[in-house]
């Protein structure tokens, strides 16, 4: 993974939706149990997603070695309360590795913090620090649009987790060429657009709004289709971008791990369908349809 010398498996596993849909101890043992018997090996938690960094950390037990473990930081009093000063960063990090039951996690993330939050340098040297003191091995900055171009170039990062999926398609140009060039890990995160072309009607959670309008304009031929068809074209789309890594799809579901990676069977798209979808965003796609958080 870039210059890092972790060595991930180009399916992982997504943390937010088994803590924000409050999923069991007992489904998610079996959902990560599973996985990592199939070859998972990249699990991706935040400090701010209700349960998930606990129910992770108890699922793994003995197995914390198997997987390359991230988490991110910046939100240690809940999602909508952002605290990017060094003492509260370190603090949620420490928070985070009792909640994961391990020692060191293998990366730390800023959780999305904004273009002037990385210019003011001190949520940077926070990391700096948590990775001088062995608490992660690397640190990575978690987010999109121009704070994560300025998180590419300011050469102080070792990986970068950006929107990648065929509704959003700016990071290809924007950060991903570069952190190619730097040799930064790249994970691919909402890698599956939220599946937001599964709703008939506009869907009443705000999350997977944006997605859904987006994907009604793009009108990609392979949507109608549905099922694991499309599912299997935009999974495999994202991670034939250069400079992709890993893909965490969210989930909840014990046995989706499985039945995503068994769509990967076929490799990457094809160049001529690969193209489509990228002319197709050209096409269509407004300025305003930035990177999505
Ligand atoms: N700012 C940030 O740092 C940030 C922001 C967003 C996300 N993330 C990270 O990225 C991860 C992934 O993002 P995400 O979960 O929002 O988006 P996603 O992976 O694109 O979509 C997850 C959704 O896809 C569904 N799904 C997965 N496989 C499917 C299949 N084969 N058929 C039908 N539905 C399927 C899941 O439903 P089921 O439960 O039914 O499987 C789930 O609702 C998060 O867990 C988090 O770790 C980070």
């Amino acid at each position: 993974m870039g210059k890092t010398d972790m060595d991930v498996s180009v399916l992982g596993f997504g943390g937010s939706e088994i803590g924000y849909q409050r999923v069991s101890a007992k489904t998610v043992a079996r959902l990560l149990g599973g996985a990592l018997d199939a070859g998972l090996n990249v699990i991706d938690t935040a400090e701010c997603y209700e349960d998930s960094e606990a129910l992770i950390g108890k699922a793994l037990g003995a197995r914390r070695r198997e997987v390359c473990l991230f988490t991110k930081c910046g939100h240690s009093r809940g999602e909508w309360r952002a605290d990017w000063r060094e003492e509260a960063l370190l603090r949620s990090i420490e928070r985070s590795l009792k909640r994961l039951r391990t020692d060191q996690v293998d990366l730390v993330q800023l959780h999305s913090c904004s273009l002037a939050v990385l210019r003011r340098g001190e949520a940077i040297s926070a990391l700096e620090q948590a990775r001088a003191a062995g608490l992660t091995r690397y640190i990575g900055y978690s987010g999109d649009g121009a704070a994560a171009r300025w998180a590419v170039e300011c050469g102080r990062f070792d990986t970068l987790q950006t929107s990648v999926s065929i509704a959003d398609q700016e990071a290809i140009e924007l950060t991903l060429p570069a952190a190619r060039k730097a040799g930064l890990g790249v994970i691919a995160k909402r890698p599956l657009a939220n599946v937001a072309w599964r709703y008939a009607r506009k869907p009443a959670e705000a999350y997977y709004q944006e997605y859904w309008e987006r994907l009604r304009k793009l009108d990609y031929p392979f949507l109608p289709g549905r099922g694991d068809a499309a599912v299997k074209t935009a999974l495999r789309f994202t991670l034939g971008v250069p400079g992709v890594h890993t893909a965490i799809v969210g989930t909840t579901k014990p046995d989706r791990w499985r039945q995503n990676a068994a769509l990967l069977g076929d490799g990457r798209l094809p160049e001529a369908e690969r193209e489509r979808i990228r002319a197709r965003w050209k096409a269509v796609a407004p300025p305003s349809w930035e990177g999505q958080i």
